[in-house]
């Protein structure tokens, strides 16, 4: 019988992708959203990009036990993929409570509801926004979690604290936090992609709005920092693979390869990639002419972070495989896709 996974916040950018991964891979899933941050876009180009119109969506909010409950009680569930969440930095300094109460109540709902109803596997959407400023490059599974910078940071590493207590608490459940380094990028079918709500706060979907002209100019922020071009370094990953990594660690616990009751992996490429290269790389991949200005340091900021995937590499037989320019050819393929719908 073909295994379920219910995947919470799955409307979203990574959850959509990451759908499209599960159903290709011969799952069924149960998309749950309460939409407070998209709209049906993506879950319309899942159903297109898969050729699926029956997929089970249910609108609801995490947050709401009762509604968390019934889901539960109504569906037979093998796995839980959780992306439910609020997700903007800046917004969550200004807005703590909002974040505190939403990304953690929610969880608790996710993990209690599967424990008491035999769901066994638990998977996390962690970020590495736990590392905080690292000490040293790149880095590992192994390496140090440093305080949160902001209240979004610190609701991803309570949500880790959250799932690793529960799991030794509880021998009915077992989990793995997957830490994403930067998502960038699109489905290669421009059907589904990232849809931010305002201003972006992100680096790819402000220099695609730019490029459409929704933005005037892009700004870079920072060309001091200790870098070899000055701009602040990431590990840009592409949605697909990083879907494709779901798909990896949903079987691992499905197939009972778990190593541990609580895994955690990193989700990168290895390869740091500057803020500049990037918009170069776009620019190239593209062929166009990006309008942007070079502007302070954005505070908050870490200089440089970037994964060492090997865990990820070897226990889940997962790898970053997508090239750069491909992930900014999908990307700018989506924003004009969004833009002839206009
Ligand atoms: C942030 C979050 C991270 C989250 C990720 C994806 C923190 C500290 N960071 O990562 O947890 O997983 O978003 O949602 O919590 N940049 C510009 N101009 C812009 C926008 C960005 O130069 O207009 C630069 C930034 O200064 C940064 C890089 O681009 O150096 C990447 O920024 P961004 O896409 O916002 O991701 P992070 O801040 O790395």
């Amino acid at each position: 019988m073909k295994k379920c996974v219910l995947v919470s916040g799955g409307a979203g950018f990574i959850g959509s992708h990451v759908t499209v991964e599960l159903i290709e891979a011969g799952y069924d899933v149960i998309v749950a959203d309460n939409m407070s941050n998209c709209d049906m876009t993506c879950f319309e180009g899942v159903k297109k990009i898969t050729g699926r119109e029956d997929i089970p969506f249910v609108k609801m909010d995490f947050c709401d036990a009762v509604a968390t409950e019934l889901l539960f009680t109504t569906h037979e569930i093998d796995a839980v993929i959780h992306f439910a969440g609020f997700k903007a930095v800046g917004e969550s300094v200004n807005e703590p409570l909002k974040y505190y109460k939403n990304n953690l109540e929610s969880f608790i709902n996710v993990i209690e509801s599967a424990k008491s109803h035999g769901c066994r596997n638990i998977l996390f959407s962690s970020s590495a926004t736990v590392y905080g400023e690292p000490d040293k490059l790149p880095v590992t599974e192994e390496s140090p979690r440093k305080p949160a910078t902001s209240p979004y940071g610190n609701t991803k590493q309570m949500c880790e604290d959250i799932l690793r207590d529960s799991v030794r608490a509880y021998s009915a459940i077992r989990g793995i936090a997957l830490r994403y380094f930067n998502p960038i990028g699109a489905h290669p079918s421009a059907l589904i992609g990232e849809l931010p709500r305002g201003v972006p706060n992100n680096l790819v979907p402000f220099i695609t709005q730019t490029a459409i002209g929704k933005r005037e100019c892009l700004y870079v922020f920072g060309d001091d920092y200790p870098t070899p071009d000055g701009s602040c370094q990431r590990d840009f990953i592409d949605v697909v693979d990083l879907a494709k990594a779901h798909v990896f660690a949903v079987s691992r616990m499905l197939d009972d390869k778990m190593k541990k009751e609580y895994e955690i992996f990193n989700i990168g490429t290895g390869k740091p990639f500057s803020v500049m290269e990037l918009v170069n790389d776009f620019q190239k991949a593209n062929s166009l002419k990006l309008n942007y200005r070079m502007a302070p340091r954005r505070p908050g900021d870490v200089t440089a972070i970037w994964a060492d995937p090997t865990l990820a590499n070897e226990e889940l037989g997962w790898k970053a495989e997508r090239d750069i320019m491909d992930t900014l050819t999908a990307a700018w393929a989506w924003e004009k896709h969004l833009a002839s719908k206009e």
